[in-house]
């Protein structure tokens, strides 16, 4: 497996993290028995990150990542870096209603993620979301008191900007920024990731498929739950889907040219943009998990990378990455 350390400070880990968000929430149901066979593919296969939030499926999430750990062997076991999200507020009805930064609330949060996850640490911990109410350096520095007590060994950051990731990183070191990043959300070019290169902290990319937009496995026709992320999603509505689809097919006149599939272009033109950029991809089936880990093996070069960008330019995608109200949440936008 090639490795990527998560910046100045950070762990080495997998070129490759696993996102195990939609085998819990947000893309419609999941099959709780293939779950766990992909994080045990994943491990196998010599993947060391994997993605989770306390928030996705109100627990869920890091009790289905416990449970695959407890059944992995325990070398497998021991190469699993963790890297956790909190903050997120829920309603029993899964509503979301707002975020939680006070260093009461993250030490609290902390306390309740060990106890679902089954582990005596966490190996990266960040806020998902700046809370406006509560100075980045108080979130920061709780999350830093836990690093002090060995309940914690890194402080990551997730979807802010180039002004927030300075305080962070003047409060503690700070390992990598989370946030998405694809062909088609290519925002962070222009100020976050000169920002975050400057101060030593990796990129772990999200959404490197767009939600499966740019899988190339996406379809027009495809039904998706009321309770899908993506029903509400700008870019897969209407005119705004067919536009970006036609950007897939682009792609995957490239993609068959090299005879690779269009996801294993999408993740390996993440890889491409530099060693500090570390794609989460969002597997939740084997075949899936395959697939993702091809493009490892996929090198692109000048004429490759003109041909991508001729077929996706920066800024071809229609719609924004968050319906509106969820945009305002995200510092990374402002
Ligand atoms: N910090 C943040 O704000 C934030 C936000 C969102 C996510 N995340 C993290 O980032 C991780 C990845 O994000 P994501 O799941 O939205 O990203 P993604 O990898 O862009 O999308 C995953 C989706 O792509 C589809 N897909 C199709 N082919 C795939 C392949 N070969 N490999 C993987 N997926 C394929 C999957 O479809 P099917 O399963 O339907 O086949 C799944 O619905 C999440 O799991 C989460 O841990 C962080």
């Amino acid at each position: 497996m090639q490795t990527r350390t998560l910046g100045t400070t950070g762990p080495q880990v997998s070129a490759l993290g696993l996102g195990c968000m939609g085998m819990s929430a947000l893309y419609g149901e999941a099959d709780r028995a293939e779950s766990i066979a992909t994080i045990h593919a994943a491990l196998e296969a010599g993947v060391t990150l994997l993605d989770t939030g306390d928030f996705y499926g109100m627990g869920h999430n890091e009790l289905l990542i416990g449970e695959a750990l407890r059944a992995a062997p325990a070398a497998r076991r021991e190469q699993a870096l963790l890297s956790v999200k909190f903050g997120a507020l829920r309603d029993p009805d899964g509503g979301w209603s707002g975020y939680d930064g006070r260093p009461a609330a993250v030490k609290n949060f902390a306390a309740y993620s060990l106890q679902r996850l089954g582990v005596d640490h966490i190996d990266v911990y960040r806020i998902a979301r700046l809370d406006p109410d509560v100075p980045i350096e108080e979130t920061v520095g709780a999350i830093a008191e836990l690093v002090e007590k060995g309940y914690v060994r890194h402080i990551g950051l997730s979807e802010v900007g180039a002004e927030t990731i300075r305080r962070a990183a003047a409060t503690a070191p700070i390992s990598d920024l989370q946030i998405e990043y694809s062909l088609i959300s290519r925002g962070i070019e222009t100020e976050i990731l000169p920002t975050t290169r400057e101060l030593g902290i990796a990129v772990t990319a999200y959404g490197v498929l767009s939600r499966g937009l740019i899988s190339g496995h996406f379809t027009a026709d495809r039904q998706l739950a009321a309770n899908d992320f993506r029903a509400l999603s700008p870019r897969f509505q209407g005119e705004n889907l067919q536009h970006n689809l036609n950007l897939v097919e682009a792609l995957r006149k490239i993609a068959e040219q090299k005879g690779v599939s269009v996801a294993q272009i999408a993740i390996a033109w993440v890889l491409s943009r530099g060693d500090d950029m570390v794609p989460l991809v969002g597997a939740r089936r084997r075949d899936r998990l395959t697939e993702a880990l091809g493009a490892l093996d996929v090198t692109l070069d000048e004429a490759d990378l003109r041909a991508i960008e001729e077929a996706v330019p920066a800024d071809a995608a229609a719609g924004d990455r968050y319906p509106t109200q969820q945009m305002s949440h995200l510092d990374s936008e402002r």
